[in-house]
């Protein structure tokens, strides 16, 4: 297969790279090339004529796309759109990957793929106006839905704990926000499956289970040997974006292809064993 990977430098895109070395792969990112540059994109798509694009190019940061809305729907939303129209083009396969924030938290139960979303955010509202792209616009679709990636090299809440527990020597956490922390090569794996399969649609994939971020960050000190390190809970975070409380993303059309993402602590573990 050619596989075109926007995002390509990200925690996602460079895991993607490594599951799917053995197909012919173009990866892409800034600066090479802006997804939200509609013609740059056509012509680079146009000139390796992909069988899919996985489009994981995304303006991640949730508080600066509260902060900036035009530039998060600019880059996830009119930039996904460019994506999905190239592949309109080409007769490409596009796979989306969007966001558990497209759900508020309020339902009480884990979300299936077929709940209607309820986005709090810019953020969540860009990635959603991304899918609605995708599904307007590209012949043939996947939009993975994920939660909380971390991997190796990446920005993430892993790197950050224990960066602060490093310079603070102590750290608070929140116990009343809470989500399912996935390895990016853990999603790697289950995209490189799911590819083949040309069962087009909306999926959910994390890693299986839920913690709060006091959970999370208690179980990365202790597999970082740091365990002497006091965690104080708390509740309340502030911050420029709203997020939703508790959003578990349950995997019911990727578990009837037998897709299913192992326990999050199983792959945290995977995560201080890999080499930095
Ligand atoms: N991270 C999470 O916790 C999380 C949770 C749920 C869903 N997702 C979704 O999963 C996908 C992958 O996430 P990730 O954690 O791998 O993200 P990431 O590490 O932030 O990588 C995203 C990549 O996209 C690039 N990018 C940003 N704007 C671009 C543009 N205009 N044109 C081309 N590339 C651009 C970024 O470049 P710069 O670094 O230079 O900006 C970065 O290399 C994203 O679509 C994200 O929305 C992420």
């Amino acid at each position: 297969m050619r596989i075109a990977i926007t995002g390509s430098k990200g925690q996602l895109g460079t895991a993607l790279q490594a599951r799917l070395a053995a197909e012919e792969l173009l990866p892409l990112d800034l600066p090479e090339l802006d997804v939200t540059d509609a013609a740059d994109v056509r012509r680079t798509l146009d000139a390796f004529r992909p069988d899919v694009v996985i489009h994981a190019a995304a303006l991640t940061n949730v508080d600066q796309c509260e902060l900036e809305p035009e530039l998060a729907y600019r880059v996830n939303a009119l930039g996904s759109q460019n994506v999905a129209l190239a592949c309109q083009r080409l007769g490409a396969t596009m796979l989306y990957v969007s966001t558990d924030y497209v759900f508020d938290g309020s339902k009480g139960a884990p979300y299936v793929e077929y709940d209607p979303p309820a986005p709090l955010s810019i953020y969540a509202r860009s990635k959603l106006a991304g899918e609605w792209a995708t599904q307007t616009f590209a012949p043939r679709f996947y939009i993975v839905r994920t939660a909380w990636l971390y991997a190796r090299g990446g920005r993430n809440f892993v790197e950050t704990v224990l960066r602060l527990a490093r310079e603070r020597g102590s750290l608070s956490m929140v116990t009343d926000e809470a989500g399912s922390p996935t390895y990016a090569p853990d999603l790697a794996q289950a995209i490189a499956r799911l590819l083949p399969t040309e069962q087009y649609g909306i999926y959910h994939f994390t890693n299986a289970g839920i913690a709060s971020r006091f959970d999370w960050a208690c179980e990365i000190l202790r597999l970082a040997g740091l365990r002497h390190v006091p965690v104080t809970p708390s509740q309340g975070y502030k911050r420029p974006a709203p997020v939703p409380r508790l959003v578990e993303l349950r995997n019911l059309c990727g578990e009837s292809l037998g897709i299913v993402l192992r326990p999050w602590q199983e792959a945290l573990r995977d995560y201080f064993e890999a080499a930095p």
